[in-house]
């Protein structure tokens, strides 16, 4: 009896231990990863659901407690139903300073039954200027879909329901600068850009249909904390792989989209994209140099 007691107690303690491996790997709360970092009072929590508000008086906006080298993040969203003009919902990761790097999903509103329209950009040094555009294949306002952004030496992948939908690569070898060493932090707003987000700012925000509300959940961030410890202070070294450790977004399956990856991205570009700044030669009357290396693959 005594054995068996101890057994199943120490069954118990395991289950429990991997029930929190478990739990911090997947979707993780709110409150664990993130703060709100302005208007408060426009945040509301549902359960397992966060809802921010837009109206006349402020938007609202979260960030994460850390920053992170390297990893993915995601988070599940519902855009706002109904009129969302002149709105604009994002997600992204940024670095600090004035040549910080970004990565961008920004979903600008439309009027009710248009579509919404996906923007994603790229900064990297602080420049930016890397607009595309797309229309999704389901209606975002009407259920929660999720929202990726995969980050690696090699490659920054937006992906959408696990689809990619950009690929911004590593062309170092090339002369092209590429964002991998500074740790991001991640963040996610909504707020009122009526003087350009839908139908280029023709389409203002209509207040009688405020408050505008985008809803959140499945947060989560898997990737190196940018938190010095007692074995290194320095983030890079601590987030390298190397001889004893090995990062998941370091496996050489990574550096780069898979065979069905790549059909997949060439079926959202080839179906579902409406603006590509490496083909606006009107805005860059030279062609972009990682435009001009993309075209090759
Ligand atoms: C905001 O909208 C409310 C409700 O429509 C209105 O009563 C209020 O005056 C507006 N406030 C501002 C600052 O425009
Ligand atoms: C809004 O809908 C119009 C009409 O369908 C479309 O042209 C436009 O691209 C949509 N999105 C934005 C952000 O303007």
């Amino acid at each position: 009896m005594a054995v068996s007691y101890a057994s199943s107690s120490s069954v118990s303690a395991t289950l429990l231990v991997l029930m929190m491996v478990v739990s911090l790997s997947s979707a993780a709360k709110f409150e664990e990863l993130f703060q709100p970092s302005w208007a408060q009072d426009h945040f509301e929590y549902e359960g397992e659901l966060l809802k921010l508000k837009l109206d006349n008086y402020s938007g609202a906006g979260f960030a994460s407690k850390s920053k992170y080298m390297f990893g993915k993040v995601t988070v599940q969203i519902k855009l706002v139903e109904g009129d969302s003009a002149g709105t604009v919902t994002a997600f992204y990761m940024s670095s600090d300073g004035p040549a910080h790097n970004e990565f961008d999903f920004e979903f600008l509103g439309n009027t009710t039954g248009e579509p919404y329209v996906v923007q994603t950009n790229v900064y990297v040094n602080g420049v930016g200027n890397r607009e595309q555009r797309l229309n999704l294949w389901f209606d975002p306002t009407q259920g929660f879909h999720s929202y990726s952004i995969l980050w690696n030496r090699r490659q920054v992948v937006f992906l959408v329901d696990e689809t990619p939908i950009r690929v911004h690569s590593n062309m170092e070898k090339q002369g092209i600068a590429f964002p991998k060493d500074q740790a991001m932090g991640v963040y996610s707003s909504i707020w009122n850009a009526d003087d350009w987000a839908t139908q280029g700012g023709l389409v203002k925000t209509n207040w009688a249909h405020a408050p505008f509300v985008a809803s959140y959940k499945g947060f989560d961030i898997n990737g190196c904390e940018a938190v010095p410890t007692a074995e290194t202070t320095d983030i890079a070294s601590k987030c390298s792989s190397n001889g004893q450790k090995r990062y998941w977004w370091d496996e050489p399956t990574l550096s780069e989209l898979s065979l069905h990856q790549s059909h997949q991205l060439m079926w959202v570009r080839a179906k579902h994209m409406i603006y590509d700044y490496c083909t606006d030669t009107a805005r860059f009357p030279t062609t972009p140099a990682e435009c001009i290396h993309h075209r090759h693959h």
